[in-house]
C-alpha cells in the first residue's frame, strides 16, 4: 500500500515483471563514478552509508530518500525522431503523405547547424522533463544533426544512440545524400562519437522505400563489420508503405526479408512498427534476435494499425518508444497508457507492472544495455526520476481512493505523464527539476 507518509522506492531490481518496491526506501548514489552502491531501507542505509557510518571516510556517497515521492530507474525510449519535435501534431495524413507533406519539409532544416543545435537542446530537455533518460533516436541525413545532438547529449552525460539517416531515393532531393556519401558519412560518425562517453551510434538506413538495394547492401555490410554498432529502420508500419516495399522489390519473400537479405538483422537491430508480418516473418525475427520497438501513440496518429505485442513477444524482444513526431508525447507514462489501449481494442492487455517493467530494464535488455542501466543493481549508472504520485490534483484524489501498490501504479500509467516528473537524475547529477511556481 502506497502510503504518501512515507518515503517510497520501488526498485524494478530482478529480471522478472514484479517490480521491487521498498517503502521508505533510499537509494546510495557514489558521487565519483555517478554509479548505484547500494538501495534499501532508509534507516538501514543511514546506518551504513551516512554521516556517522564506518563508510564515511570510504565514499563520497549520496543518499536519495525522497519523501511522499517514488523513485524509479529512468526511462528509456527505443524510437523517436528529435527533428521531428518541430512538426509533432501535423494534421491529417497517414504515412507516406505525413512524410512528405510534413516530415521530409522540416528534416531538410537541419543541414543549418544552429537550427541543429537548438532543437538538439530543447529535444534532450523535454526528454529530461518527461523523465526519459536514455533513447534511441533518429537524426537526419545531415551529418550536422547527429554531431548537434551528441554535443548537447555528451554535455549533459545522457547515455543516447543516433545516427545520420540514409536516404538515397524517393526523397525529395535536399535531403537525399549519395549512396556512398550517406555511408561514409555514418564511417566517420561511428570513428568519432560510437562509445564516447555514454554515446553510441546506429547505423540508420531510413526504411525500405527510401534506400537503393546498394545502399542496403553497404548497410550491411558495414554493420557487420562491427561487434557493438546497432542499426535501426521503420519495419511494415502501414499498409500502402507495405505494398510500395512489395513492388520494389518483387523478387524477395516480403518486407523483413529485403532487410534479412541485405544483411540488417540481428541482435543489435531495432525495427519500429512490426505491425503486417506473416508467421515465417516472426520466425526470422527470433532467428536472428531482432528487436521491434512498439509506438502506439504513433500507430493511432497516423492511423496506422493495432499491433499485437503478445504474438510479437512470442517470438522477440519488443520495447515500447514514442516515436515522436508521428508519435503525440515523449511522456513513457502516457505511452503506456495508449499501448494499454491498443491491446484493449484487441481484448488483450498490458499490466502496470509489465508497463513500468518495459520502459525501463525492458527497454535496457532490448538495447543490450540492461548491464548499465535499467534498475538499481549496484555499480549501474544512477539515471533516475523522482516521481510524485500526487502530482496533479486528480491523481492525488485517486492516489487516496486506491489502495494496492498494483492499481496505484495502474493510475500513474494511465494518468501520468510530465506533471509528475519532480527531478530527473542522470548518472548520479540532478539535470531537471519540476518548477513549482504556480
Ligand atoms: N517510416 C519512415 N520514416 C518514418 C518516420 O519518420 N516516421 C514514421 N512513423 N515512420 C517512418
Ligand atoms: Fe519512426
Amino acid at each position: 500500500e502506497l502510503d504518501s507518509s512515507t518515503s517510497l522506492l520501488p526498485v524494478i531490481a530482478g529480471v522478472n515483471v514484479y517490480p521491487e518496491y521498498i517503502a521508505d526506501g533510499a537509494l546510495v548514489v557514489d558521487d565519483a563514478t555517478g554509479l548505484v552502491v547500494d538501495y534499501g531501507h532508509c534507516a538501514s542505509m543511514m546506518s551504513q552509508y551516512g554521516n556517522n557510518s564506518e563508510h564515511k571516510n570510504k565514499a563520497l556517497v549520496q543518499i536519495y530518500n525522497c519523501k511522499h515521492n517514488l523513485i524509479m530507474p529512468g526511462f528509456i525510449d527505443t524510437h523517436v525522431h528529435y527533428p521531428q519535435i518541430d512538426m509533432i501534431a501535423a494534421f491529417g495524413e497517414q504515412l507516406l503523405d505525413w512524410l512528405n507533406n510534413y516530415t521530409f519539409v522540416t528534416e531538410a532544416n537541419f543541414g543549418n547547424p544552429k537550427i541543429a543545435h537548438d532543437t538538439a537542446q530543447f529535444f534532450l530537455n523535454q526528454l529530461l522533463a518527461n523523465g526519459t533518460t536514455s533513447a534511441l533516436v533518429f537524426s537526419t541525413s545531415h551529418p550536422q544533426s547527429v554531431e548537434a545532438f551528441f554535443s548537447e547529449s555528451i554535455r549533459l552525460n545522457t547515455r543516447m544512440i543516433t545516427g545520420n539517416v540514409l536516404m538515397d531515393q524517393n526523397a525529395p532531393e535536399n535531403l537525399c545524400v549519395p549512396t556512398e556519401q550517406g555511408i561514409r558519412d555514418t564511417q566517420n560518425i561511428i570513428d568519432k562519437w560510437h562509445e564516447r562517453g555514454r554515446q553510441h551510434v546506429a547505423i540508420t538506413p531510413r526504411f525500405a522505400i527510401t534506400s537503393t538495394p546498394k545502399q542496403l547492401q553497404m548497410t550491411g555490410e558495414l554493420y557487420r563489420s562491427y561487434d557493438s554498432v546497432y542499426l535501426q529502420t521503420h519495419l511494415a508500419e502501414n499498409l500502402d508503405e507495405v505494398a510500395f516495399v512489395r513492388e520494389l522489390y518483387p523478387n524477395h519473400k516480403g518486407y523483413l526479408d529485403v532487410y534479412h537479405d541485405m544483411g540488417l538483422l540481428g541482435r543489435r537491430t531495432t525495427l519500429a512498427h512490426g505491425i503486417y508480418l506473416e508467421t515465417p516473418e516472426y520466425e526470422v525475427l527470433r532467428d536472428t534476435g531482432t528487436q521491434i520497438a512498439h509506438c502506439p501513440t504513433s500507430n493511432l496518429f497516423l492511423g496506422s494499425g493495432l499491433f499485437d505485442l503478445s504474438k510479437t513477444l512470442s517470438y522477440t524482444g519488443v520495447s515500447i518508444a514514442t516515436d515522436v513526431g508521428a508519435g503525440t508525447s515523449l511522456s513513457m507514462l502516457t505511452t503506456l497508457s495508449e499501448a494499454y489501449k491498443v491491446q484493449q481494442l484487441q481484448k488483450k492487455s498490458l499490466s502496470a507492472h509489465q508497463g513500468l517493467y518495459q520502459i525501463t530494464l525492458g527497454n535496457a535488455q532490448s538495447l543490450l544495455l540492461d548491464d548499465k542501466i535499467g534498475n538499481f543493481m549496484p555499480n549501474k549508472e544512477a539515471d533516475f526520476v523522482v516521481i510524485n504520485m500526487d502530482g496533479t490534483e486528480l491523481l492525488e484524489r485517486r492516489m487516496t481512493q486506491t489502495k494496492s501498490l498494483e492499481e496505484q501504479l495502474f493510475v500513474l500509467m494511465m494518468l501520468g505523464d510530465d506533471r509528475v516528473i519532480e527531478q530527473t537524475v542522470i548518472a548520479g547529477v540532478s539535470r531537471y527539476k519540476r518548477s513549482t511556481v504556480l
